[in-house]
């Protein structure tokens, strides 16, 4: 009898363990994605709640950059060309500067329709920029440059696709293949 109670004692401990472990696990799952408020490239005031109603793309990057951040901009609006002439109205593009210093809503405004007439450039304070990075586990860094020329800014460089309610589906790295977001997205619309 002794033995026997021990079994179920021992049986409910590993159950708890278990329980205890999926909660941790669905807890900490990481959360990607969140409220932010920034300012557009026409210098009015953006929130994520304006994203709502759409599915959104969103790609981190600096006006500044050479060859990433054009790169995945135009991967980006490649895929919404994929989706057929509507499709600028059904999806929202957005760029986010990690560079708030000289990122400004005039320089964005000179460059993010350079990838299409409906991108919507962000920027902020420098905090408001951190808070957005974090909240999407984006990473940057400045780095100075060698020759004295203007900075550089090393980052991460991920392409997050939102459902409609401003949640956080899917991403991609700059490397995929228009032909796949061109999908992923044409499911939200
Ligand atoms: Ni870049």
């Amino acid at each position: 009898m002794k033995a026997l109670l021990g079994v179920w004692i021992a049986a409910l401990v590993v159950a708890a363990g278990w329980i205890g472990w999926d909660a941790w696990q669905g807890g900490s799952r990481p959360a990607i994605g969140g409220p932010f408020a920034l300012v557009d490239q026409n210098g009015k005031p953006f929130t994520s709640d304006d994203l709502k109603g759409k599915p959104t793309l969103i790609y981190f990057g600096f006006t500044y950059c050479p060859d990433v951040c054009p790169t995945s901009l135009l991967l980006m609006e490649t895929a919404l060309e994929q989706l057929g002439p509507d499709a600028a109205k059904k999806v929202n593009m957005v760029f986010i500067t990690v560079d708030p210093e000289r990122d400004t809503p005039e320089l964005l405004k000179g460059y993010v329709p350079n990838f299409g007439p409906t991108f919507i450039g962000l920027t902020g304070t420098p905090q408001q920029i951190a808070d957005v990075a974090r909240a999407y586990r984006v990473y940057y860094q400045k780095v100075p440059s060698k020759d004295g020329g203007p900075y550089l800014m090393d980052h991460s460089s991920i392409i997050y696709l939102l459902d409609r309610n401003g949640r956080f589906v899917t991403h991609f790295t700059h490397d995929a293949k228009a032909e796949a977001i061109a999908a992923a997205v044409g499911r939200l619309i």
